[in-house]
C-alpha cells in the first residue's frame, strides 16, 4: 500500500484509521487493548480539566508502537524501549512541542517518578515494573536534574500518571472520533 502524503490536513484521519484498524491489539502484559489504554489516558486527562494539548498527548503517547504505519521503519514498533522517541518523531511535523515532548518523555517520566516518589513504583502494573529495567531503571540524581531542565517535564509527568492509570478493563471511554475535533484544534493552534 502506498503511503499518503501526510499533512496537517490529513494527519488526524490517518491516526483515526490506525486506531480503528489496530487499536484492538493487545497492550503487552495489560488487561486492556492499545486503543482502550490510550483512550483511557485521554479521558483521565479530560476529567482533570487538563489543557486540550495534554488530552491529546495522553491520547497519542503510545503511537510510537505503530510507526511502521507512517512509512518509517522503526524499532519503536517492536522494542518497548524506543517507542517514545519513535512516536515523538512522527508527530512533531504536525503537533506542538508540548505534545511531542510529553510523548518523548513518557518513559523517562516513569524513570523520574521511580527516583523521586517512593510510592510511585509500588502502584505500577507488573508489566510496567518489568519494562522499567529494560528502560534503564530509576533515574540517577544527575538524570533527575537533567529531566527537570526540560520545560515540559511537569506536563510529561502528568501524562505519565494518566498512562499508568489507563489500564482498567472496566473503564468505559468514548471512541477515537470523540477526540477528532480536539486534535484538529490543537493542530490549528500550533499554527
Ligand atoms: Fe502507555
Amino acid at each position: 500500500m502506498t503511503q499518503p502524503e501526510l499533512s496537517r490536513d490529513n494527519i488526524v484521519p490517518f491516526i483515526a484509521d490506525i486506531f480503528r484498524r489496530r487499536g484492538a491489539e493487545s497492550y503487552l502484559g495489560e488487561a486492556v487493548t492499545m486503543s482502550q489504554h490510550m483512550l483511557q489516558g485521554a479521558v483521565l486527562a479530560e476529567r482533570e480539566g487538563a489543557a486540550e494539548e495534554l488530552v491529546a498527548a495522553a491520547l497519542l503517547h503510545d503511537i510510537g508502537h505503530y510507526t511502521s504505519e507512517f512509512g518509517t521503519l522503526s524499532l519503536g514498533d517492536v522494542r518497548d524501549n524506543y517507542h517514545e522517541e519513535a512516536g515523538a518523531a512522527v508527530l512533531e511535523r504536525f503537533f506542538p512541542a508540548v505534545i511531542t515532548e510529553c510523548v518523548r518523555l513518557h518513559v523517562p517520566a516513569k524513570r523520574y517518578l521511580c527516583a523521586t516518589d517512593p510510592a510511585y513504583y509500588n502502584q505500577l502494573s507488573e508489566a510496567s515494573k518489568h519494562t522499567l529495567s529494560l528502560q534503564g531503571g530509576p533515574m540517577s540524581k544527575e538524570e533527575v536534574a537533567e529531566f527537570e531542565r526540560n520545560p515540559y517535564y511537569q506536563e510529561a509527568v502528568r501524562v505519565r500518571i494518566w498512562d499508568d492509570a489507563g489500564k482498567d478493563p472496566a473503564m468505559a471511554t468514548p471512541d477515537f472520533d470523540h477526540y477528532v475535533p480536539l486534535l484538529e484544534r490543537v493542530i490549528q493552534r500550533a499554527g
